[in-house]
């Protein structure tokens, strides 16, 4: 039994403008341990999967299909359910630390108040615990460090005080939203280096979102591409590096800086995201690729599996995207 198994997932917005496709059909599964990169351009309808699989949907968000955890039906399900795996077994990093810290907070306070909520420690143990934790996120003098208040913390020391407070309850599974993209590139690396050596030493399953595909390299061992909210190209991150199928995946692949192209102009894929209201069918990526033709613009291909354990939502052959 997969960790966490996400069967046609979709989620959709009721506007006044009409209806919001923001994720279609999204399916894949985790096993415990394992690490899911999930990849896209601003707006391609990450953060709204993983909201959906949290039960954290804005109000005037749908969420259809399946979503279950250790093989329990989590999707909108009821508070009942969803509030002990929240705390104690599904732990949510974002790009904003203080979307989750309390600014008005001592750090060792809120950390306590995590253990002494969910783990029934006493507060003196709950702080030793949290010191602990905040250590295992490399915070130079976290003894002495932990009854600061969070804006006392530069942006990367915070962000990992967010990383360690995530951690506090030991989940089994780890979503990263965009953790590292509002720090510098230097810090960027730093956090990330320190996520990969967390997952590796806690065993926790990790989903790390993010918009640039370079990010996810040493760091995931699948990788699923989303755009317009549906699923573009799924697979195992090697051959994706190597072979990038799917137009996209390509576009992408070409717009991560790298040190070897010093000064040259990053390729960004021309063009922008589709407005998904009342998104129009096809491929949604159509209108910004090199290789669509006519009936690319009429609907979608179904993911084919194009080598083993690859998929991809695009009938062209290799030769023609070659
Ligand atoms: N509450 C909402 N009402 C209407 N549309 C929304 C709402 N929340 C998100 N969206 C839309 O859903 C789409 C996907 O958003 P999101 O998942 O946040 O993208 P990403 O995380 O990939 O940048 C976007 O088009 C966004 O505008
Ligand atoms: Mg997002």
């Amino acid at each position: 039994m997969a960790l966490l198994e996400v069967t046609d997932l979709s989620v959709s917005f009721d506007t006044t403008d009409g209806t919001v496709n923001a994720v279609s059909g999204v399916s894949f599964a985790l096993d415990k341990g394992e690490t899911l990169g999930i990849v896209g351009e601003s707006g391609s309808g990450k953060s709204q999967l993983s909201f959906a699989i949290m039960g954290l949907l804005a109000r005037n968000g749908t969420a259809r299909g399946s979503v279950r955890f250790n093989g329990k039906e989590i999707l909108n399900a009821p508070p009942s359910v969803i509030n002990p795996i929240r705390a104690n077994q599904i732990a949510m990093v974002f790009q904003d630390p203080m979307t989750s810290l309390n600014p008005y907070m001592r750090v060792s306070d809120q950390m306590a108040e995590v253990l002494v909520h969910h783990k029934g420690m006493r507060r003196s143990e709950a702080v030793r615990e949290a010191v602990r934790m905040l250590e295992a996120v490399k915070i130079p003098d976290a003894a002495g460090r932990i009854g600061l208040y969070p804006h006392e913390f530069s942006g990367g020391m915070r962000q990992r005080v967010m990383i360690a407070m995530s951690l506090l309850c030991r989940p089994e599974l780890l979503i990263a939203d965009e953790p590292t993209t509002a720090l510098d590139v230097t810090v960027q690396a730093q956090i990330i280096m320190l996520l990969a050596e967390l997952q590796r030493d806690f065993g926790m399953a990790t989903i790390l979102i993010t918009h640039d595909l370079g990010v996810v390299a040493g760091f995931c061992e699948d990788v699923l591409v989303l755009y317009g909210g549906q699923v573009m190209e799924q697979s195992p991150v090697d051959p994706l590096f190597m072979a990038p199928s799917h137009p996209y995946t390509r576009g992408l692949l070409k717009a991560i800086p790298r040190v070897d192209h010093e000064g040259d102009e990053l390729d960004s894929i021309p063009g922008s995201p589709p407005n998904m209201t009342n998104a129009p069918k096809g491929c949604p990526f159509a209108p910004r690729c090199d290789y669509s033709a006519e009936d690319c613009f009429d609907h979608l291909d179904p993911l084919i599996e194009f080598a083993p354990g690859r998929w991809r939502a695009c009938n062209r052959t290799l030769e023609e995207l070659a």
